[in-house]
């Protein structure tokens, strides 16, 4: 696997690669690399030729009071699942400016409407960010394909919006999400949590399930939000939201649910 540290080792790798024929996939990352990271490798080399993971702890995309600091960095043990995975390239910058050199100037892409509800209310400025720092990435490497995980489905949903308008020749693969045994999506930053608190957050994804059952059931919308959020509160889970929307984020009514089903289940805890 070849390393770049600046925009110029970057030039150069992609320079070598692109003469020979294939598909380049791109994974783009903030590392502290898991199996959910590791899947969307293995997706990349099932549909192209080279895959290129990056891994950048993006600053535009973290609040005032968020934890950019603290954000869990392990970059030797990354750089070797990578190898193990037999990714071709990994970008890993020495520094914000070889990603945006003028980084106190960057002009920020407004992420809308959807990019301020949902997680967006609660972290608001958080989809610009993402929006910014993936469209820099997409010019800088010019991929074929860029895959993002549904864990992150708000995130999945904008990026695609995104780059039907911004960069419309390129695929954009969406993998599915990966749940550690208890149900918990893996991510980052359940580093974060205790055995105890991991455990706690199974009940999320239990609550998930359960909505969606009673969905099945053609239980009223009302009701299904009123009995997640009891249970969820009898775990001593105070959701910041529950919300029923459809799988491309738009709200949910009576009518719709009579009609398409059409259901997304979404929940965010802090
Ligand atoms: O999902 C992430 O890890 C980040 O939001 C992304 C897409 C790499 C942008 O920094």
């Amino acid at each position: 696997m070849i390393i770049a540290r600046t925009r110029d080792d970057l030039n150069q790798t992609l320079q070598k690669f692109t003469q020979k024929p294939g598909k380049l996939a791109l994974i783009p990352t903030m590392g502290n690399l898991h199996s959910g990271h590791l899947s969307l490798v293995r997706l990349a080399k099932l549909n192209a030729k080279k895959t290129i993971t990056t891994i950048f702890v993006n600053p535009l995309q973290f609040g005032k009071n968020e934890d950019f600091e603290k954000y869990p960095r392990s970059e030797e043990i990354d750089i070797n699942k990578l190898r193990k995975e037999k990714c071709d390239i990994l970008f890993i910058p020495i520094n914000r400016h070889e990603v945006f050199p003028k980084f106190e100037e960057v002009k920020k892409i407004e992420s809308g409407k959807l990019g301020n509800e949902l997680c967006g209310k609660i972290r608001p400025g958080h989809f610009d960010g993402v929006l910014t720092v993936v469209n820099k990435i997409f010019d800088m490497i010019k991929p074929d394909i860029a895959i993002f995980g549904a864990k992150d489905y708000q995130q999945q949903i904008l990026i695609s919006e995104m780059s039907k308008i911004l960069h419309p020749y390129l695929t954009i693969l969406k993998a599915p999400i990966i749940r550690s045994k208890n149900g918990v999506a893996l991510s980052s930053r359940n580093n974060y949590l205790s055995e105890k608190e991991m455990n706690l957050a199974s009940n999320l994804f239990k609550c998930l399930e359960n909505s969606v059952k009673l969905y099945n059931d053609n239980v009223l919308l009302n009701e299904i939000i009123e009995n997640a959020q009891k249970f969820l509160i009898s775990k001593k889970l105070n959701p910041d939201y529950f919300e029923l929307r459809d799988n491309k984020l738009n709200n949910i009514n009576e009518n719709h649910f009579n009609g398409k089903k059409s259901f997304f289940k979404f929940c965010y805890i802090k």
